[in-house]
Formats: C-alpha cells, structure tokens, sequence
C-alpha cells in the first residue's frame, strides 16, 4: 500500500485529480470507478479545470459509480445522480452512455445489481477505482457488519452513516435508510485503487487501514489490504500525523 500525506485538502485533491488525469492519459477508454461525498469534490473540481485548460479528453472514459441511495429517483438533487452530474459530468466531454449510476428507484433489485456487475465485467472491468471512507471504516456503502457482500447489492445504512450524510438533506428524517453499493468483492476486482481521506474524524478508521495489521468486517476498509495495488491519499488531519507533538509516531 502506498501512503502519500498532504499538507491540506487542495494538495490532496491536485495529487488525486493527476493521478486520474495521467491514468487517462495513459489509456484514454480506461474504466472508472467513482464516489461521491465531500471528499472527492476537489478532485473532480481540478478535473474539471484540467478538462477546460488543459485539454483532459473524456471522451473516451466509462465510469461506474459505486453506489446510489435507495428510493431516491435521479432528477432529487441529493441523489449521486444529480451529485454526479452537477460536480463532474456537466462540466467534462463524457458520454451520457458511457455513465453508470446503480439506479436507486429499480424495482427488482436482485436482478439490477446482477445486472450492474455483468456491465462492469462486460467493460473489462474497473482500472481505476477512486474511494472515500466513512468515520466507521465503512467503504462504498459496505457497512461494518458480521458479514461483507461480494457483490452489488441492497444494503441497510447504519446509524452512524444516517447521522454523517444528514449534514446533507433538511433533517435526518429525511436520510434514505438504505443503498445500492458495489460489494467489497466489486471493489477489490478493481485493477488500481486510489482511497482519499481529510478531516480529524477519518483518522480512526484510516489507523485502521494504515496502522494495524488486521482485516475485519468491522472495519471494511481493512479488506484493501488484501489488494496489491492501493494508493491512498490523505491530508495531515486524516493521517493522525500532529506537527506539535514530541513523539517519533507523528514525525516525518
Ligand atoms: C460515496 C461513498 C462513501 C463515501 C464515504 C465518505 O459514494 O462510497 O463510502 O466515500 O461515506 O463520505 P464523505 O466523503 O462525504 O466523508
């Protein structure tokens, strides 16, 4: 696993947008794999610059999502839909057919997350995965649990995942209770992966990741550890790494 710490938020996001811009480079049709939240929201902002100033060519590029709230329809602006769209598609020349959002309003969902697997294999499979990680280790929406799915499914959000995401909609009430998301076993077939974390309440679950040597479906994050090529990016709050203290564990 490679770890890259960044003096802020900007530095990170500029790290993970070239990292991105020369994976396309490289490979102009490469495939993918996006999130949502706060975290990546720089990134697709420099994306988005690298694509008006600097000619970054999309045109070519397919992406999948890695997941979607359940009962939220497209047009609904806290849908990773509209999300997606509004941060990233509109601004960049990517093909609407070459978008996969999971649809958070399919009705027989069994037979749909089937479906979305079977694209992605039908692609040639993810090159790139970009991820976020919740404060509970959660990646995807492939919650803490005592047992992780492999593949797309539905799954129930956590308690801890309604209170963070409510931050986003007019009341907690308001929070879908469940989600469409890619399995662990979806993420980990990703040929690349490139995990972005900031903020002092991600440094829990990135200690997890980084600093311990178990894997637990407690932590799901853990499970990247399986995968041989993780590069994850952090800022100094999310690394745990204090330039004040005295200590050789927050040394450079
Ligand atoms: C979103 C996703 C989630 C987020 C995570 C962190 O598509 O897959 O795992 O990456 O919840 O969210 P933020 O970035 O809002 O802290």
């Amino acid at each position: 696993m490679e770890i890259t710490i960044k003096k802020s938020y900007e530095d990170m996001s500029k790290a993970a947008a070239n990292i991105i811009a020369d994976a396309i480079r490289q490979k102009p049709d490469i495939v993918l794999g996006l999130a949502t939240g706060s975290t990546p929201l720089g990134t697709y902002k420099e994306l988005i610059r690298m694509h008006k100033e600097e000619g970054l060519d999309f045109s070519k590029v397919t992406t999948f999502n890695l997941d979607e709230y359940y009962g939220l329809s497209k047009d609904h602006t806290q849908s990773y839909y509209y999300y997606m769209h509004k941060n990233l598609f509109d601004h960049i020349n990517i093909k609407e057919e070459n978008i996969h959002i999971p649809d958070g309003t399919a009705c027989n969902v069994e037979d749909y997350c089937s479906k979305y697997e079977q694209q992605i294999k039908e692609c040639g499979g993810i090159d790139l995965q970009i991820l976020g990680i919740g404060t509970n280790g959660h990646i995807g929406f492939n919650e803490p649990a005592e047992k992780l799915f492999a593949s797309t499914h539905l799954t129930d959000l956590t308690e801890d995942t309604i209170k963070a995401n409510s931050r986003f909609f007019d009341s907690i009430e308001k929070v879908p209770k469940k989600a469409i998301t890619m399995g662990i076993g979806s993420i980990l077939k990703a040929k690349k992966i490139m995990l972005l974390a900031n903020g002092k309440n991600k440094a829990t679950a990135i200690s997890h990741l980084i600093n311990q040597n178990y894997i637990t479906t407690k932590v799901p994050a853990t499970f990247l550890k399986t995968h041989n090529d993780v590069t994850v990016i952090l800022d100094e709050e999310a690394s745990g790494f204090n330039k004040n203290c005295c200590k050789d564990c927050c040394k450079e």
